[in-house]
């Protein structure tokens, strides 16, 4: 088994290399002067079982074609099976046509990668279960939960917490949290426009009050929806609002809005890198690194990744 990575996650592609005691592959992933992306590995890979860390996050496309060229190269370089290794799998919430005439990016990036030469992908935390389906060969879909859950229990009293889904769309998630925290109760924040025109109206679905609420979600981008689903949590009573989220996007602003917001805290995992997060702020990272070594140690070994989770 060999492990190479691309530019989105040094530190994180180090921590995975770390645990499972291997060095990463020798290579070189270059730019021309167009931008065009050059990849040379430097060492034999032929007859190897490969794997590629590369997240698909910003900036999603030059990442995402650095992915695209390292499975090229190890294919023409003859390795025996490569697993693209995508702890953040971008493009993933264009995952159905919201209108006539759009394009279903999701499904075309699953093509990308297929067609490159991937035998198989594993990722985490998919924006949605069913882009699993999007692969024609073989995908793991790994969970934070057990990551969040563990760091959860070490901080707070699970008898005085309440798990929150941010939508409606994320109530899987946040029940499958919640299972993992002692069947804590659950609330739904449901955002709704009465009429056209009308700004949004938030109901909160469950108890709050008095509650020590943590918001769930797969991803934080701008912030907003957490930021806002912490402002009408706090109006209805709630104690204390955390958020854990798997993938820390955070574009622009959105740092300063998590800091300036009623949240007490943002988690994310170091599925994707950011290296300008203050220490100071209101953002922690849990890493990520010992699932994904676990579970390419045991794809490599033909075990169960599936049970990880039991
Ligand atoms: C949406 O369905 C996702 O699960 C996240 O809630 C969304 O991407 C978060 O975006 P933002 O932080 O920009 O509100």
């Amino acid at each position: 088994m060999k492990l190479l990575a691309g530019n989105s996650n040094p530190p994180l592609a180090k921590a995975v290399a770390d645990y499972l005691e291997i060095p990463l592959v020798k290579a070189s992933v270059k730019r021309f002067a167009d931008e065009e992306i050059f990849v040379e590995v430097h060492e034999n890979v032929r007859g190897q079982d490969m794997f590629v860390l590369q997240s698909t996050s910003y900036p999603a496309n030059d990442n995402m074609m650095e992915l695209l060229i390292m499975i090229d190269a190890l294919r023409r370089a003859s390795a025996k099976r490569i697993t693209a290794v995508v702890p953040y799998f971008g493009y993933a919430r264009q995952d159905r046509k919201p209108g006539p005439r759009t394009p279903i990016s999701a499904k075309l990036v699953a093509n990308l990668i297929t067609q490159a030469g991937a035998d198989r992908v594993l990722t985490m935390d998919l924006h949605a279960g069913q882009i699993q389906g999007f692969f024609d060969i073989p995908t793991d879909n790994l969970w934070a939960a057990p990551v969040m859950a563990a760091d959860i229990q070490a901080r707070y009293d699970t008898d005085k917490i309440t798990i929150v889904s941010p939508d409606v769309g994320g109530v899987v998630r946040a029940r499958s949290l919640a299972k993992r925290l002692d069947n804590a109760p659950l609330a739904i924040v449901d955002k709704r426009r009465e009429r056209a025109g009308e700004s949004e109206v938030m109901n909160i679905i469950g108890e709050v009050e008095d509650r020590v609420c943590i918001l769930v979600d797969d991803i934080v981008d701008s912030g907003g929806t957490l930021c806002n689903a912490a402002a009408a949590m706090r109006e209805q009573g709630a104690k204390q609002v955390m958020a854990y989220c798997t993938h820390g996007v955070l574009s622009g602003a959105a740092e300063a809005r998590i800091d300036k917001s009623d949240l007490t805290e943002l988690v994310v995992t170091d599925s994707i890198m950011h290296e300008d997060i203050k220490d100071d702020g209101k953002i922690r990272r849990l890493t990520i690194a010992p699932l994904f070594g676990e579970a390419i140690s045991r794809i490599a070994d033909e075990s169960s990744v599936s049970s990880l989770f039991d």
